[in-house]
């Protein structure tokens, strides 16, 4: 992958290193290096009073892999829309979609400028395929649309991803109705991936109260019926929706398939 490392130097003002950062954060429990001092406050803050955040991320991140496999393999799709890419990591989306089929074609969209800043790590693509990033916030679903056009083939089948986001927007009916725009955009054959935090352990709770008193933007956690209902309207793949260490799980030394506190599932648009 290209270096992807920002010095003081590349950073743009628009960048506010005094505010902890979503991407940032999440980026320092994965164990990268694209933060600063009050993202790993925060972090580390959050950590004490949830420990299992760490698994929790990974967990996250080793989901957004087996669905997009699933997705350039079973399902036949070569076009990807990853909306809150987060800091490139190891296996981005167009690099695991394009080990399955080189010809796929991603596009990124976040808002994020320190995103903005990396994306050239994201730009790489195979010869046959392309990747694209969209400076566009998730709250403008017709211009992501719209900009994604130049990219994507919208006669054929879409994966619209939308991994660690939805939380970020609190009103479940604002999410709902950005969901369905989206959805509305592709045609039939495309699909819904997501996965979001749950509600479902006091540990989570504390964590984002913690996160929602100082880091930008806030986070709402779901119940696990709460974020089900984003895939209304869709047929659900096997096994619907559920913690992500239980979907589609590779089978693991330990053959421990745990729980955590995320619900995830992939829909398809009928
Ligand atoms: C928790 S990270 C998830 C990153 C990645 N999808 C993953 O699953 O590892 C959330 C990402 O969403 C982006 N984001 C949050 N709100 C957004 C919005 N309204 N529009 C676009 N991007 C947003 C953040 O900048 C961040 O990069």
């Amino acid at each position: 992958m290209a270096d992807n490392s920002a010095t003081a130097s590349q950073v743009p003002y628009e960048v506010n290193t005094d505010v902890p950062q979503t991407a940032r954060i999440w980026n320092y429990w994965l164990g990268g290096k694209d933060n600063f001092d009050v993202d790993r406050e925060v972090g580390d803050q959050i950590l004490e009073a949830f420990p299992a955040i760490v698994e929790n991320a990974r967990a996250s991140r080793a989901f957004l892999v087996r669905a997009v496999r699933y997705l350039a393999g079973a399902a036949g799709i070569r076009q990807f829309l990853d909306i809150g890419t987060g800091l490139p990591t190891a296996n981005n989306t167009h690099e695991v979609a394009q080990a399955v089929a080189p010809e796929c074609r991603i596009v990124y969209v976040d808002n994020d400028p320190i995103v903005l800043v990396h994306a050239r790590a994201l730009l790489t693509s195979t010869p046959e395929g392309a990747t694209a990033y969209i400076d566009a916030d998730l709250r403008d679903p017709d211009t992501i649309l719209q900009q994604a056009a130049r990219t994507l083939d919208f006669t054929q089948p879409i994966a619209i991803m939308l991994n660690g986001i939805l939380g970020h927007i609190p009103d479940d009916e604002q999410a709902q109705s950005i969901v369905k725009r989206l959805l509305s955009g592709v045609r039939s054959g495309s699909y819904l991936t997501m996965n979001d935090g749950t509600d479902t352990s006091q540990e989570v709770v504390e964590a984002a109260r913690i996160w929602n008193q100082s880091a930008n933007p806030t986070y709402h956690l779901r119940s696990r019926e709460r974020i089900a209902r984003f895939f209304d309207g869709l047929e659900l793949v096997e096994p619907g929706v559920v913690s992500p260490p239980r979907w589609r799980p590779e089978p693991s030394p330990s053959g421990l398939v745990g729980e955590v506190d995320l619900a995830c599932g992939v829909g398809r648009r009928p």
